[in-house]
């Protein structure tokens, strides 16, 4: 198992000042995992990863059915948290600062760290009131300004000439692409600095599944994304890095390219090769 960070800094530079972006004095890596075990009772579900995500890039998480790519999102916004069973050893950092430190206030950690699910999950009230939801929630904005923070939003994700004569209707009703977008839009709007994905596109059609993949390319540098795929063409496209787990190990991650063309390990070569998984 390759355990190295996988981001390329200079080894003759002091290697904390390596890990500040310059610009901002914060770490490099938005967030970190240090040996982090992850299971649910007695099953283990991931074991003893290091991994750093580079604040501005996009990452795909690969791996077969049950690899434990979801249980690992999921724990870095402590999602899995509210699961009885679930116990976690080992940290994860977001700017170099634990999740799980008593410092750390859910509800802020879950607007920087924000989540868009498989399926779209509008909820009941209307699209104007779906993208501002967190917004009200936080007191980001009230008033007139959320009327400015809807329009905003959803000419951010292409969706603003399809629904502004409808804003005030139900979100049901909009096509399966068009909710996912939405619930971007939604997402996007409490300003967090990380999203997760898990399989944001697996339920839409190619054409929603472009327009998704268009919008999310478009977010960073502004944004770091960590993405769950089992669409191999969409990590090579959309990603920056790749993380291969399989059983509960990440086995090996890299620069995209170099993790599909020359991957290092035998079982991600069957992997990206179809021939497992
Ligand atoms: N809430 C849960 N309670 C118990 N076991 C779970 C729970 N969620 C996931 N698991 C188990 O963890 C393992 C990894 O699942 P998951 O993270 O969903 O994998 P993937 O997303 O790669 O398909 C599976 O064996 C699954 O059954
Ligand atoms: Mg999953």
């Amino acid at each position: 198992m390759d355990e190295t960070r996988s981001s390329t800094t200079p080894g003759s530079l002091d290697p904390v000042l390596a890990r500040l972006d310059p610009d901002r004095g914060r770490p490099a890596q938005v967030l970190e995992t240090v040996g982090l075990n992850l299971a649910f009772g007695s099953k283990t579900v991931i074991s003893g990863v290091n991994i750093g995500f580079q604040r501005g890039t996009i990452t795909a998480l690969i791996g077969p059915t049950g690899s434990g790519k979801s249980t690992f999102l999921r724990t870095l916004n402590r999602m899995n948290d509210k699961v009885y069973s679930f116990r976690h050893e080992g940290e994860v950092l977001l700017d170099a600062e634990s999740i799980w430190s008593p410092r750390q206030d859910l509800l802020s950690l879950r607007r920087r760290v924000g989540m868009l699910f498989q399926r779209p999950n509008p909820f009941p009230m209307s699209i104007r009131d779906n993208v501002v939801a967190g917004v009200k929630a936080h007191g980001i904005a009230r008033g007139k300004q959320l009327d400015v923070v809807a329009e905003t939003r959803l000419r951010e994700v292409g969706l603003w000439d399809a629904v502004k004569d409808r804003l005030h209707d139900s979100p049901y009703r909009l096509s399966g692409g068009q909710q996912q977008l939405l619930c971007l839009a939604r997402a996007l709007a409490v300003g967090p600095e990380v999203l997760l994905l898990d399989e944001p596109t697996s339920a839409l059609d190619p054409l929603s599944t472009e327009a998704v993949e268009a919008m999310l390319r478009q977010m960073t540098p502004a944004l770091t994304l960590i993405v769950v795929t089992h669409n191999l063409g969409q990590a090579r496209r959309l990603s920056d890095q790749t993380m291969f787990f399989y059983d509960g190990r990440l086995v090996e991650h890299g620069p995209t390219a170099q993790l599909f063309d020359a991957p290092r390990e035998a079982t991600t070569q069957r992997y990206v090769h179809g021939l497992i998984g």
